[in-house]
Parts: structure tokens; C-alpha cells; sequence
């Protein structure tokens, strides 16, 4: 049994119209988190060599799946890369992924798992798994530009198929020992609390137009979440919860689905709320403190802090 299902129309990252994708189908927001994305996806190898080294002591099928999905992440990367560069030339990729490699470093492949155990490994990659066709759903219906819209939603499925092999694994692996309600919740809430970690907002940071100084992540995060949250509506949230029901609770159960979406869909307008609230008032703080300071254009103002000093790991 092969863990990864083909995808109904197999393609490449140049299989896109990326001459005719026009600007204006993208809000500022929009090419933002994109631009972010385009940096997290082009990390791929990484996430692929961590996870041949967690599954090693599993057969080769479990080799063969993390193979076939680190080369479909790896097309996500360079699809997203595309994108940004048609929509603005100066997006100057290969600095940015230097520094962004340079700033963040990614998991340790010596064989653990930061998660526990290969079960644990398992939960939090099926969340991840399903949050990102979520997101890229999100993004597709945030999108007016037709070449943008087919894009994401070929991510969208792809990263849902993803979701379907890494619940296969983890079936697969409950057979062997018994995965608790407990380490489902523990690991699987765990993992998406870690959204606003440096992986993302670091990519973020790097990539704001115009420029701030320094790395602070709370500040990032709130910039980040107050342009994305909004963009989910609640039909978004319950496709979610129902790839994350089975993997946090382990069962199907429809209701349960429906009122996990009615709290996604409340955590993150709190959320957004919270960080647009907490942007206003830092700008309205920062144009009482030093008028003068406030209508400088903040490129001039800013510079570029070396990548990697503010994260010693
Ligand atoms: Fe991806
Ligand atoms: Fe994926």
C-alpha cells in the first residue's frame, strides 16, 4: 500500500500561466503572506531529511512516502517563488532564503523527534498537514487573479492529500502501540499553537514591505495575524475541523467537527481582533510620542538587522 495517493492531474511548477497573472487580483496583504510562504515551502528538504531520519526505524514504503512528499513540497516552494516574482520584480528570493536559513534553524536530524515518538511526529504533521490546505484555500478565495486562484488550489489539494498520508502512517503506526486521547490533544494543539513561531514569522519579517527594524516576533505576529485572520470565514474552519477532528480526538463524529469549527472560527476573530487592537494602539502611541518620527517614511528610518543575531539557537 503506497501511503501517498497520486494526485488526480500530476504537475510541475512551470506548468503555470505566469505571464498572465495580473497584479491587481492581489491585495497587499495577500502578496505578503505569499511571500512568506514562498520561504517556508522552499525549506522542504529540510522538513524531508528531518522526517527520513524520525521514520528510519519504519520500512522503505515509509521512505518511499516521505520521498514522494518532500518532492511535492518542494514544487510548492518553487510555484510560490514564481508567483511572487511575476507579480513584483524586486523580490529578491535567493538573499532572502539565505537569510531566512541563516536566521531560523530547523530540527536536528539525529533520528528524534521533537514530538515525543513517531506517533507524536505523526499528529503534529497531520495538523500541519491540515491547516495548510485550509490556508491555501483561504488564500485561493482571497485571490482574483485566475493563474493565482488555480495555483493555490492545487496547493490546497496536494497538502490535503499530504494530510491523507500522514493519517494513513499514523493508523498505521496505532496498530503497533496504542496512541492516546491524551497525546492526540497534547501534540495536535500543541502543534498549532507553534503557528506563531520563528519558522513563520521570521520568513515574515524578512519579506515586510517597507521594512521594519529588528526581529521582535510578538510585533510580527501581530501584523501577520491582523492581515490573515480575517481572511478565513467559518466554511473554511469546518473543512479544518474535519481533517483535525480524527487526529485529535480519533474518531469521526459530526458534531464534534461543527463545534471545533465554531471555536476555530472564535479563537482566531479573537485573535485577529486582539492583534489589530494591539497595532492601532502602537501606532497611535508611536505618532503622539515623536510626531516628526511618524511621518518619516519608515524605510528611512529602518535597518536591516543581521539574520541569525537575534536567534541564537
Ligand atoms: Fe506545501
Ligand atoms: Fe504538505
Amino acid at each position: 500500500m503506497n501511503f501517498l495517493k497520486p494526485a488526480a492531474r500530476p504537475w510541475r511548477h512551470t506548468d503555470f500561466a505566469y505571464s498572465r497573472v495580473r497584479r491587481e487580483g492581489y491585495g497587499d496583504a495577500l502578496l505578503h503572506i505569499l511571500r512568506t510562504t514562498a520561504l517556508v515551502e522552499s525549506r522542504a528538504d529540510q522538513y524531508g531529511d528531518y522526517l527520513r531520519a524520525v521514520f528510519a526505524p519504519r520500512d522503505a514504503r515509509w521512505r518511499e512516502a516521505i520521498d514522494g512528499w518532500n518532492g511535492e513540497e518542494r514544487e510548492h516552494g518553487r510555484a510560490l517563488r514564481r508567483l511572487c516574482e511575476s507579480l513584483r520584480a524586486e523580490f529578491p528570493f535567493d538573499g532572502l532564503m539565505q537569510a531566512y536559513l541563516a536566521g531560523v534553524h530547523y530540527h536536528a536530524c539525529d533520528g528524534s523527534s521533537v514530538r515525543g515518538d513517531i506517533a507524536g511526529e505523526l499528529i503534529a504533521r497531520c495538523v500541519v498537514e491540515a491547516l495548510a490546505s485550509t490556508f491555501y484555500r483561504v488564500l485561493r478565495d482571497a485571490c482574483s487573479d485566475e493563474t493565482g486562484r488555480t495555483l493555490l488550489n492545487t496547493l490546497a489539494q496536494d497538502e490535503a492529500r499530504h494530510y491523507g498520508m500522514f493519517l494513513a502512517m499514523l493508523d498505521e503506526e496505532g496498530q503497533r502501540s496504542r496512541v492516546s486521547l491524551w497525546q492526540r490533544l497534547r501534540v495536535g494543539l500543541g502543534r498549532m499553537l507553534e503557528l506563531s513561531d520563528d519558522q513563520i514569522m521570521f520568513a515574515a519579517w524578512l519579506v515586510e514591505s517597507p521594512p521594519t527594524p529588528g526581529y521582535g516576533r510578538k510585533a510580527v505576529t501581530r501584523r501577520y495575524q491582523a492581515a490573515l485572520y480575517p481572511l478565513y470565514r467559518y466554511e473554511h474552519l469546518y473543512f479544518a475541523a474535519r481533517l483535525l477532528g480524527p487526529v485529535l480526538l480519533g474518531r469521526r463524529n459530526e458534531w464534534l467537527n461543527r463545534g471545533l469549527a465554531a471555536g476555530l472560527w472564535l479563537g482566531l476573530r479573537v485573535r485577529g481582533g486582539i492583534s489589530a487592537a494591539c497595532l492601532r494602539s502602537a501606532q497611535l502611541r508611536q505618532r503622539w510620542a515623536s510626531p516628526a518620527a511618524a511621518a518619516k517614511p519608515r524605510q528611512e528610518r529602518a535597518s536591516r538587522c543581521v539574520p541569525g543575531k537575534y536567534l541564537p539557537r
